[in-house]
C-alpha cells in the first residue's frame, strides 16, 4: 500500500495539511489504499506557533517529530535533511507531499528526491521574482525537483508550463488554506482580550510584520511603526507578534500610542481578527488569500508578490513601506474607498479531495 510522507514544520504549513489530512482519513474509513505518516520537522516549536494549531484544526499528532528547532537558514535546512534521511532510512516511503515554501519544504523535497522518493508540492508555480526572500529560493528549488504540481491559481500553472512542466504534471487544484478558512469561519471566535482592549467590530486594523528585510533593522522598523501608527489616525493597531518580531521590539522604549502588542494568536482567534478588522496590514503571504477571501481590505506591506491574484481579483494591494504611500492607503480604507474584491477560481473548500483524488489516481 503506498505510503505518503506529509511534511509540515512551520505555522503556515498546518492549515495547508489540515484538509489532506482529513481527506485521507475519510477514503481511509471507505478502504482507500493511500497510508500517510505525518512528519513534523520541528521547525517551528512553541505551543503558539505550532501546538495551538493542531489543537484547533484538529490535526492528528505527528507520527515523527524530527525536532529541528531554530538556526540560520543553512543550519535549519541542514538539520531536517539529516534528520529526514535518517527516517527514510529506517522506513523509505512512496511520496513526499510538501506545502508551502519554507524551510522544511525545500529541505524535505531535497532528501526524498535523492532518495528516489516522488515529490508533490502543494502551493507549486507561485513566484515572487524576488530572490532576496528565503521564500521565493525554497519555491525554485522545491519546484525544480517535483514530480507533480498541485496549484492554487491558474497564474501558477501559466509559469510552470513556461517554465517547461508538462502539463500532464499539473493539477489546477485550488488552495488549501481556504478549505480550512472556509471550514472553521463559523468557529472563529474573540481572542481574550477584545473586551480588555476596548475592540469593535470595524473599527480597528490588524497588523502582523516577520519578514526580515522589515523587522531585522531596528530604525526602520521603527519608522515603519510610526507611519502606521499616525496612518491609522485614532484607531487601535492589534498587533499580534511573531517570536522573530517579539525579539526585534526589544530594541525599543516605545511604540505608537494607538498599538496594541499581542502573543502569536490560535488560528480561530486570530482569523476573527481579521474578519472584524477595518483592514489588515501585514508581510505575509498567506494572510492576503484570507483576506481576500473574507473580503477585508489588505496592505502589503511589500514590492512584489507571489501571490498576484490577490491584487487582480481579490482585496489586497501592494503597498510597499514608504510613509507616504502607507498614508494614502490607510486615508483609502478610512475613507471606504478601497476595492470589494473577488474570490479565486477553485478557492472554494474543496481542494483537499481534489488533491486527494489525484493521489489516488497517481499512486493506487
Ligand atoms: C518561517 C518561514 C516563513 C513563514 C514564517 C511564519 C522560512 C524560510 N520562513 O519564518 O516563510 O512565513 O515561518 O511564521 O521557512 N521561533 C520561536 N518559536 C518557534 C519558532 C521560531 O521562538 O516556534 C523564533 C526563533 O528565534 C527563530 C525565529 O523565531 O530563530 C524565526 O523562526 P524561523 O522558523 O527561522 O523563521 P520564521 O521567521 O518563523
Amino acid at each position: 500500500m503506498p505510503l505518503i510522507d506529509i511534511i509540515a514544520g512551520a505555522r503556515p504549513n498546518f492549515m495547508k495539511i489540515a484538509p489532506i489530512i482529513r481527506a485521507l482519513q475519510t477514503r481511509q474509513k471507505s478502504g482507500s489504499q493511500l497510508l500517510f505518516r505525518l512528519v513534523h520537522t520541528g521547525q517551528h516549536y512553541d505551543q503558539k506557533m505550532s501546538g495551538d494549531f493542531f489543537d484547533q484544526l484538529d490535526i492528528p499528532a505527528p507520527d515523527i517529530n524530527l525536532n529541528v528547532g531554530s538556526g540560520t537558514q543553512s543550519e535549519q535546512t541542514a538539520a531536517i535533511m539529516i534528520n529526514y534521511e535518517k527516517l527514510l532510512f529506517k522506513r523509505i516511503s512512496d511520496l513526499c507531499l510538501v506545502v508551502g515554501d519554507v524551510n522544511s519544504t525545500m529541505a524535505c523535497a531535497i532528501t526524498a528526491k535523492k532518495m528516489k522518493i516522488r515529490v508533490a508540492h502543494v502551493e507549486a508555480g507561485i513566484r515572487s521574482g524576488d530572490w532576496s526572500m528565503p521564500e521565493e529560493i525554497n519555491r525554485l528549488v522545491t519546484d525544480a525537483i517535483t514530480d507533480w504540481f498541485f496549484t492554487t491559481s491558474e497564474i501558477a500553472n501559466t509559469k510552470l508550463r513556461n517554465g517547461g512542466v508538462e502539463k500532464e504534471r499539473i493539477f489546477f487544484v485550488g488552495n488549501t488554506m481556504i478549505d480550512t478558512l472556509l471550514r472553521n469561519q463559523n468557529r472563529f471566535q474573540p481572542p481574550k482580550f477584545w473586551e480588555d482592549i476596548g475592540l469593535k467590530s470595524k473599527e480597528y486594523f490588524v497588523l502582523t510584520l516577520h519578514r526580515p528585510a522589515n523587522v531585522d533593522q531596528s530604525d526602520f522598523f521603527a519608522a515603519l511603526m510610526k507611519s502606521i501608527g499616525e496612518g491609522a489616525d485614532n484607531h487601535l493597531v492589534v498587533f499580534p507578534a511573531h517570536p522573530r518580531t517579539r525579539n526585534s521590539l526589544k530594541d525599543f522604549c516605545l511604540l505608537p500610542s494607538n498599538f496594541r502588542l499581542v502573543d502569536p494568536q490560535p488560528y480561530l482567534e486570530f482569523n476573527y481578527l481579521v474578519k472584524n478588522a477595518k483592514a489588515v496590514i501585514t508581510d505575509s503571504g498567506g494572510i492576503t488569500e484570507e483576506a481576500t477571501v473574507l473580503g477585508v481590505p489588505c496592505l502589503t506591506l511589500r514590492d512584489s508578490t507571489e501571490r498576484p491574484e490577490t491584487v487582480s481579483i481579490g482585496t489586497n494591494e501592494l503597498i510597499g513601506t514608504s510613509p507616504a504611500n502607507l498614508k494614502s492607503a490607510l486615508d483609502r480604507v478610512l475613507a471606504g474607498q478601497w476595492k470589494k474584491g473577488k474570490i479565486p477560481k477553485k478557492w472554494d473548500g474543496l481542494t483537499g479531495n481534489r488533491i486527494v483524488d489525484e493521489l489516488e489516481r497517481l499512486l493506487v
